[in-house]
């Protein structure tokens, strides 16, 4: 059996999303603040008494973690609403958010000791899984083993993303220093999309480094699948505001451009981590980096039996081989026609290249992973640096339903492109780009894309296509 189909969490992303849009600032959050305002003063009460807080550092110490308690002082960012002149100050409200995925972040650590994370670790041996490893790596401060004021109990704090705070925990609520001023002292730039790509990545598809990749043997174990985009999962853990102040401060955001630097530098960490020691487990691939359908597909031998895969142009590969994950490829694809058209074609033969190689032997497909990555890199540069217009989005969200239909033979592409349709077109309507109600009538086919993807089990793909292409011929009118 599969671990648990995504698609109602995909679903619910999209929806989330929808409804996260739709309530910033509203009720919602008055509804949710009882349950927070609770573990916030838990959470306060552990922070007292640590005599963490204003430590001097050298600005080339390496940082220290103090822990989510130094962040949570009530006129700082653990006021119950969001009055703050410059942030918003209710930060950990939203990060102890006990109904949405707002505030997954800080249940990280407790799902470990959910019943589905203990019958995971029981079947690798693992003991308790909340003090694994090979598990906390991802469920919680990657730097609390090192750092005795961080408690692994408060999961993924503040400090895994922006940082430790021992440089900079003074300079950054003082209005005199610039952001520039607190990244020198070690805070990470996550308005930068490449850093903050890379940094999501490290949990959400895997790194190299100890207790960060959830491997086959992690997912045979009954571990939920990973699939992520960074511009919707951004919009789904939202705890700031991008208004007028924000963009004098940092660099102002984009969603087209966040997704597409993130489809950039996904495909850039699936490729660096398969060419690294964690691309083989023993004489075999790491079966991670291959789409789970391409093995687990139901079987007959019957003379009558029509094979459920379909031939995918964008994969050279022979029959019966097992295929590389390319969701990211496909996106990355769609993006660069449209606006990187002089690189698109070395993208798609460099991918082609890979994806062949794959089925020549280890050292060549490096190789081409290494091409590949080259290629992307620029790719992720080019984005990085450059405005998308409204015409240009609505071309991508255009090539992404159809321009690439061809390739959607498998689950994981087709959740990708759902995924870029939702995020990209509620960034259009949020922008003024695209009214709500021309937004509305295209719902129906996004949700009919979505129930499409339900089931990673009972993926249909021409159903997909079908429902997607829809969904891209109403977004092509709008253009
Ligand atoms: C590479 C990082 C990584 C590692 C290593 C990892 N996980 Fe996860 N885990 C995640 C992410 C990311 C999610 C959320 C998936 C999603 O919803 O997209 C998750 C989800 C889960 C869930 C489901 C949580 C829920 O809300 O239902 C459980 C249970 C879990 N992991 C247990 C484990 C255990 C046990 C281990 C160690 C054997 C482990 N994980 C190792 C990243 C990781
Ligand atoms: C999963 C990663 C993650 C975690 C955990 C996290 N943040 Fe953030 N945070 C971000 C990202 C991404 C941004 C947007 C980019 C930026 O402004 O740096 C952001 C923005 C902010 C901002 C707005 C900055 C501004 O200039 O307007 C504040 C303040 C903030 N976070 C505080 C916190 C606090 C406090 C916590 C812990 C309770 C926390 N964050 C936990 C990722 C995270
Ligand atoms: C140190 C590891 C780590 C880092 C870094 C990290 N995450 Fe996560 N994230 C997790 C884990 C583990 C979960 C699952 C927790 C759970 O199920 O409660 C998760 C869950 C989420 C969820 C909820 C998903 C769902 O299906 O409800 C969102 C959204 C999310 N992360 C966004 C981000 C973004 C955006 C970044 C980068 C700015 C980021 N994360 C960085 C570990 C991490
Ligand atoms: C290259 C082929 C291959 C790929 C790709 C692959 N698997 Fe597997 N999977 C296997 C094999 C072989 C087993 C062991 C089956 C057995 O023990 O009978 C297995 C077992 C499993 C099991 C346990 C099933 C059971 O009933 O014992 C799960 C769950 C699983 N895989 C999930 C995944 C997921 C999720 C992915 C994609 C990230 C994936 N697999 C990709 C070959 C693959």
């Amino acid at each position: 059996m599969m671990p648990g189909s995504t698609l109602p969490s995909v679903r619910g992303r999209g929806a989330m999303v929808r409804i996260r849009k739709s309530v910033i600032g509203g009720r919602a959050w008055v509804l949710l603040w009882f349950a927070a305002a609770i573990g916030m003063v838990v959470l306060i009460s552990a922070g007292r008494g640590r005599p963490a807080m204003a430590v001097p550092v050298a600005a080339v110490e390496a940082p220290r973690h103090l822990g989510v308690g130094s962040c949570a002082g009530s006129t700082c960012h653990g006021r119950q609403e969001a009055t703050g002149t410059v942030v918003r100050q209710d930060e950990l409200m939203r990060w102890q958010d006990p109904a949405s995925s707002g505030g997954a972040h800080s249940r990280a650590w407790a799902v470990l000791g959910s019943p589905r994370g203990l019958s995971i670790a029981a079947k690798l041996s693992l003991g308790d899984p909340r003090a694994a490893a090979d598990c906390l790596g991802c469920h919680a401060d990657p730097a609390a083993a090192r750092a005795p004021g961080v408690r692994l109990s408060d999961g993924v704090g503040c400090e895994a993303c922006h940082g430790g705070a021992s440089g900079w925990l003074d300079s950054h609520a003082s209005t005199s220093a610039s952001h520039r001023q607190n990244v020198a002292r070690g805070m990470i730039a996550l308005d930068d999309p490449r850093t903050r790509a890379g940094l999501c990545a490290d949990c959400h598809f895997g790194s190299e480094a100890r207790g960060q990749f959830v491997d086959h043997r992690i997912m045979a174990a009954g571990h939920p699948r990973l699939s992520f985009e960074l511009d919707l999962f951004s919009t789904m853990q939202q705890h700031w505001n991008e208004d007028a102040d924000y963009a004098r401060r940092k660099q102002r955001p984009s969603a087209t451009r966040t997704w597409a630097v993130g489809q950039a530098v996904a495909l850039m960490r699936a490729l660096g981590t398969y060419s690294s020691a964690r691309g083989t487990a023993g004489a075999f691939p790491e079966f991670t980096f291959f789409d789970c359908q391409t093995c687990h597909r139901r079987i007959s031998d019957a003379i009558d039996y029509r094979p459920s895969a379909l031939a995918n142009p964008g994969r050279p590969i022979p029959p019966g081989t097992p295929a590389f994950q390319d969701e990211n490829m496909i996106m990355l694809s769609a993006a660069a026609q449209v606006v990187a058209p002089d690189l698109a074609g070395a993208f798609d033969r460099d991918s082609r290249a890979f994806h062949a190689a794959l089925a020549i032997g280890r050292p060549q497909a490096v190789a081409a992973a290494g091409r590949l990555r080259g290629t992307a890199d620029t790719l992720a540069d080019a984005f990085a640096r450059r405005p998308f217009s409204r015409a240009e989005t609505l071309a991508i969200v255009g090539q992404v339903a159809t321009g690439a239909a061809q390739r959607y033979t498998d689950y994981e592409g087709g959740v990708q492109a759902v995924m870029a349709i939702d995020t990209l077109l509620s960034a259009l309507v949020r922008d003024g780009g695209v009214s709500p109600a021309a937004a509305a009538g295209i719902r129906g086919d996004i949700d009919r894309a979505y129930a499409a993807v339900r089931d990673a089990n009972g993926f249909r793909p021409l159903e997909f296509r079908a429902a997607i292409s829809r969904a891209g011929a109403a977004i092509r009118k709008l253009a």
